[in-house]
């Protein structure tokens, strides 16, 4: 069985760097003694350094949250792939909702990932809906967002992709709380025919599917058991090493 991805969005969290090492301590600790697991922590940019520490490790890789559309150039304030790359983040999240909503589009989104796979990266691609609709507008939006995220992605680079189902009514503070395994479960399978559909059948089989929003040690084994995620996105559960500690062992435990 392939190993479970647990990733830890910091989103832009906490201040200082000695409120970093207080959460990086414990969870690599933890991390590093799970066999069946990979965890991946996105922190701020500015944190990479401290994340990713004296050795890089498969175990625990670090990831960062968002990249600029080019490489290197005047772009004030920006961050590029391959700066990610160099400083040591082997994950990228893209797409995130809360990026999306700060004014992120389906093709900057489908530019950048493309960058990010040639700096070698691997793309956890954040997708959801805002809201469930009887009439099933929902899955139309999914299919959209998909589509013109990955358009034009090569085969060659479906390896070193990995989707995160978040809808965006579960993430964050004002979240009605998260979806429910079973709905997770027929997503999945939405998206692996999406997928399909334009990188193969075998790639979709292949592709890591997360499910994001309001994880937290009570919900993580429903999804990963019942639900069959590849993996979670967690936000604000990441930010306490406890409460992150509880959701790696729970994936460690799930057969
Ligand atoms: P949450 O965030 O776990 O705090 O809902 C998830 C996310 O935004 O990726």
């Amino acid at each position: 069985m392939a190993k479970k991805l647990i990733v830890a969005n910091w989103k832009m969290n906490p201040e200082t760097p000695r409120e970093a090492k207080e959460i990086l301590t414990p969870v690599k600790k933890i991390a590093q003694n799970l066999k069946r697991v990979t965890t991946v922590l996105c922190p701020p940019a500015l944190f990479l350094p401290l994340a990713v520490g004296a050795k890089p490790s498969e175990k625990v890789a670090v990831g960062g949250q968002d990249c600029f559309g080019e490489i290197s150039g005047a772009y004030t304030g920006k961050i590029s792939p391959t700066q990610l790359y160099y400083a040591g983040a082997r994950y990228l999240i893209l797409g995130h909702s809360e990026s999306r909503a700060a004014g992120d589009t389906d093709a900057a989104i489908n530019h950048k990932l493309r960058l990010a796979l040639k700096a070698g990266l691997k793309v956890i691609l954040c997708i959801g809906e805002h809201q469930r609709d009887e009439a099933g507008q929902y899955l139309q939006f999914i299919k959209q967002q998909l589509e013109e995220d990955l358009k034009n992605v090569q085969r060659k680079f479906a390896n070193q992709l990995i989707v995160a189902y978040e809808p965006v009514w579960a993430i964050g503070i004002a979240a009605s709380g998260p979806d429910n395994p079973e709905s997770f479960h027929h997503q999945s399978i939405y998206i692996r025919k999406i997928v399909a559909s334009f990188l193969g059948k075998e790639a979709a089989m292949d592709l890591p599917i997360l499910y994001g929003g309001s994880v937290t040690s009570k919900t993580a084994e429903a999804f990963l058991k019942a639900g069959e995620a590849d993996g979670l996105l967690v936000g604000r559960a990441s930010l306490d090493p406890a409460e992150f500690g509880k959701i790696l062992k729970i994936a460690e435990a799930v057969k």
